[in-house]
């Protein structure tokens, strides 16, 4: 018995992993292991043999399972050590630079105003950029023939009936038409639009609106001056004043250029408010009764204010852009610096 202990112990030295481990367990400690196989010479022992045998038995065999077991923990062990190893991270090591892209200086700004107009209730919609003649002039007041569209010289893809739209205000249309009985209607439509302008540093074929639509009953001039305001403020800072010239748009009554006080000289005058102390960043107006009329509406009981923000237009004036291809051309230096301008 000692020496099938001693051959076991022998053999474990050799033993690398758990596999072989259990094979060898099988060996000596399984059914038809050897340990297993001294219990059948007991039959033929005296009583006395058979204690004195017994006793040895089983003492073999609890050092031959305590010395498996220990093999089988140091196994795990060195598996575990090694696995240990292998994962170990080198703090002291430099790490590596991701570089990280910066987000669209347009995309920003656009974010800024959504934002600020869904905490107030706004919902945040889209419409198509392929669009009918009726729903980008026609139910806004602008009539075929009428020299009012001359000022947006427009793609038409189809008969002069299906056009790239030239201004996001149709999207104030299709809301109206679906928004029935459901008052109030808040909106903003951010989007792309497009004309046939020849591209150069403050024109392009394509750019970027954002509208702003109000129906309920008793709007006022006051409601869309304080709405401009809050925008405005959160756009260009709290001390940013605001005001309203008189203006002229078909699809509003009236209609009028909302102006912001220059926040790069505090209105007192510069390079780019051309020292007038004050931005213009976009057209508005109440609703016109012919518009809310086309849309289902008796302008008696309800009104409504409209904005058009250029979504380009607010960006140039915000951190000083005097060229608008470079929201274009996706130039992410050039994106890192107005990050920069605004961390100032
Ligand atoms: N759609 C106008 C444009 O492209 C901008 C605009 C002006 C939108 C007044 C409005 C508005 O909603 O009320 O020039």
């Amino acid at each position: 018995m000692e020496k099938i202990l001693e051959e076991l112990k022998n053999e474990l030295k050799e033993v690398k992993n758990v596999q072989i481990l259990n094979e060898l367990k099988a060996r000596y400690l399984g059914k038809k292991g050897s340990i297993s196989a001294l219990s059948s010479k007991i039959k033929d022992m005296t009583v006395e043999e058979k204690k004195n045998f017994g006793v040895t038995l089983n003492r073999i065999k609890n050092e031959a399972t305590n010395l498996i077991d220990e093999k089988r923990k140091k196994i795990e062990e060195e598996i575990l050590n090694q696995k240990l190893q292998n994962e170990s991270v080198d703090i002291t090591l430099p790490s590596i630079k991701v570089p990280v892209g910066a987000p669209n200086t347009l995309e920003k700004i656009i974010e800024e105003i959504e934002e600020l107009l869904m905490s107030m209730g706004y919902d945040v919609v889209d419409g198509p950029e392929i669009e009918e003649d009726r729903y980008n002039f026609e139910l806004l007041n602008i009539p075929k023939g009428h020299p009012a569209r001359d000022a947006q010289d427009t793609f038409y893809l189809k008969d002069e009936e299906i056009l790239l739209r030239s201004q996001t205000s149709p999207v104030q249309i299709r809301t109206m038409l679906k928004g029935k009985g459901k008052e109030p209607i808040r909106m903003i439509c951010p989007g792309k639009t497009y004309r046939r302008d020849n591209d150069d540093a403050t024109h392009s074929h394509q750019f970027m609106q954002i509208e702003g639509l109000l129906v309920d009953r008793k709007v006022s001039l006051s409601d869309l001056k304080g709405t401009f305001d809050v925008i405005a403020k959160k756009l260009f800072g709290e001390d940013t004043e605001t005001r309203f010239r008189p203006s002229y748009y078909q699809f509003t009554e009236p209609s009028v250029e909302m102006d912001v006080s220059c926040h790069h000289c505090k209105g007192k005058g510069c390079a780019i408010c051309k020292n007038t102390g004050w931005i213009t960043v976009s057209g508005a107006g109440m609703v016109h009764p012919n518009v809310l009329r086309n849309c289902g509406y008796d302008p008696k009981e309800w009104q409504g204010f409209a904005f058009g923000f250029g979504a380009e237009r607010l960006a140039m004036v915000k951190y000083n852009i005097d060229d608008l291809r470079v929201f274009y051309t996706n130039n992410i230096n050039e994106m890192r610096t107005f990050d920069r301008k605004e961390a100032e």
